[in-house]
C-alpha cells in the first residue's frame, strides 16, 4: 500500500513565517520592503518577480522533496487554478496539479475538453479537487444562489456528463441541471485518462455525490474519532454502489526538531494575531457542514494559545494564523510522523500537507518528516495487514 503525499500551493499568498500574520509573499498586502514576489529593487521599484515565479519555486521544492503533486485552492481571492496549473507544469517534471474548482461555473463538455487537453499536454498530471461551495457571501461572489443540496445535485450531474463524454462514443443526458445530446470528445482526446477526482464536503449530500464519483474522499483534519466515523460512512455508501472509496486528509503541520520549538512558534504566532483577526474568529456565515464541523472545534473565545490545544500534538487555532481550517498538527518531526501514521491506521490513503512558509516547509517536511513515516508500531501493523 503506498500513501500519496501532496503539498498545498498557496494561491492566496504566503507569510514568511508562521509567527507573523502579514502576507508578505505575493501582492495581497501593500508592496513594501521585505516583500517577495513581487519585491522591490534597491531603487524601490517592482523587481519583476511575479507570484507565479514563487509558486514555481514551491512546486519544484515539493517535487524534489517527495511530494507527488500540489493542491491549487480556488477562492474569490486566489488566482485561477486552471491557469496556474499549465504554467507550473512547464516548470516541473512529474508533479501533479490538483485543480480545485466548482463544477457549477463551467460547462461540463467544455470542461472535459479542457481537462483532456491538459492531460495530453502534461503527460496525465491533472487531478481535481471538486468543490461545491459553502454558501454565504463567498458563494454569492460567484453569483451562485443555489441552495446547498441543489449545488450537490448540479455537481453530480456535471460529473456524470464529464465522464460520459469521455467514453469514446456519442453521449446523451437529460438531467435537472444539464441536457446533452450526442456529445463526445474527439478520439485523440478521449484516449487520455480521466483525471483522478478528489471530492470534498462533509454534508450528507456531499457524501452521496462523493460515493458516486470520487476516487478520493477528502476532508480537513478533525478529531480522530469523528474523522474515522466520517470515512466509514463514505466508504459504506460507496460499497453500496459496488465501489471502493479511498480517503484523504488536508492538514497543516508545524514540525520542528523538538516539540518545545514547535509550540513556541505557535505561541508567538498566536500573540501576533491582530485584534481584527481575533474578532473574525468564528468565520463568515456559510451553509457548509464541513465549515460548521471546524467551527464546533473552536471555543467561543481564545484568550491563550494553549486554550486551543485539543489533543496530543493537535492545535485548533490554525485559522487565526493563516485562514482556512482550524485543526492542525504541532510537534517534533517524530511526533508529526506518529500523528500521520495514526491517521493512516485510521483509514487515510493520502494526504495534502501544508506548512508556512510553503517554500521552506516543503523542504523541511519532505526531508525531515516523510522519511520517518511507517516506523511506528501502528503503521507497520497496518501495512502488514494490507499486504496479506
Ligand atoms: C480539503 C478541502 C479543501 C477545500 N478547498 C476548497 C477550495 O479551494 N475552495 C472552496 O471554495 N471550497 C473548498 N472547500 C469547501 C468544500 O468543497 C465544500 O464546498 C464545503 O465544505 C461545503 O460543503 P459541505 O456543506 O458538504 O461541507 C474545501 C473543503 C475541503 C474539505
Amino acid at each position: 500500500m503506498s500513501i500519496d503525499f501532496y503539498w498545498r500551493l498557496p494561491t492566496h499568498g504566503c507569510h514568511a513565517s508562521i509567527r507573523r500574520g502579514s502576507y508578505d509573499r505575493g501582492d495581497w498586502s501593500p508592496l513594501q520592503p521585505g516583500n517577495v514576489a513581487p519585491g522591490l529593487t534597491a531603487q524601490g521599484e517592482d523587481d519583476g518577480y511575479r507570484y507565479i515565479d514563487h509558486l514555481a519555486e514551491i512546486a519544484k521544492a515539493a517535487e524534489l522533496s517527495g511530494f507527488i503533486g500540489g493542491l491549487i485552492p480556488s477562492f474569490p481571492n486566489t488566482d485561477d487554478p486552471w491557469v496556474i496549473s499549465p504554467l507550473l507544469a512547464r516548470e516541473t517534471k512529474t508533479f501533479r496539479f490538483m485543480i480545485a474548482f466548482q463544477p457549477g461555473f463551467l460547462d461540463p463538455v467544455h470542461a472535459a475538453r479542457i481537462s483532456a487537453s491538459l492531460q495530453r499536454a502534461t503527460g496525465g498530471r491533472t487531478v481535481f479537487n471538486v468543490i461545491t461551495g459553502g454558501g454565504g457571501p463567498s458563494q454569492l461572489w460567484w453569483g451562485d444562489d443555489f441552495a446547498h443540496d441543489d449545488r450537490y445535485g448540479r455537481t453530480t450531474e456535471f460529473l456524470d456528463i464529464f465522464r460520459g463524454v469521455w467514453a469514446g462514443k456519442p453521449f446523451d443526458y437529460d438531467g435537472r441541471f444539464y441536457q446533452v445530446e450526442g456529445e463526445q470528445l474527439s478520439d485523440l482526446l478521449s484516449r487520455e485518462e480521466v483525471p483522478e477526482i478528489w471530492f470534498s464536503g462533509s454534508s450528507e449530500a456531499a457524501l452521496q455525490s462523493a460515493a458516486k464519483h470520487a476516487d478520493y474522499y477528502l476532508s480537513w483534519l478533525e478529531p480522530y474519532d469523528q474523522l474515522t466515523d466520517k470515512f466509514a460512512r463514505v466508504k459504506e455508501r460507496t460499497a453500496q454502489l459496488g465501489g471502493e472509496q479511498k480517503c484523504a486528509i488536508r492538514v497543516d503541520l508545524v514540525a520542528r526538531p523538538t516539540e518545545e520549538e514547535a509550540w513556541r512558534d505557535i505561541r508567538i504566532g498566536f500573540e501576533n494575531v491582530s485584534d481584527a483577526t481575533r474578532a473574525q474568529w468564528r468565520g463568515q456565515p456559510t451553509d457548509s457542514v464541513g465549515a460548521a464541523r471546524q467551527s464546533a472545534l473552536k471555543p467561543t473565545e481564545a484568550k491563550r494559545w494553549d486554550d486551543l490545544i485539543v489533543g496530543k500534538n493537535l492545535w485548533g487555532g490554525f485559522n487565526l494564523l493563516r485562514g482556512g481550517p482550524a485543526l492542525g498538527i504541532v510537534g517534533s518531526y517524530e511526533q508529526c510522523a506518529e500523528q500521520l501514521d495514526e491517521l493512516i491506521q485510521r483509514g487515510a490513503d493520502a494526504f495534502i500537507l501544508a506548512g508556512t512558509p510553503h517554500l521552506e516547509e516543503a523542504w523541511r517536511i519532505g526531508e525531515e518528516v516523510l522519511p520517518l513515516l511507517g516506523r511506528t508500531a501502528a503503521t507497520t501493523q497496518n501495512l502488514l495487514e494490507a499486504a496479506e
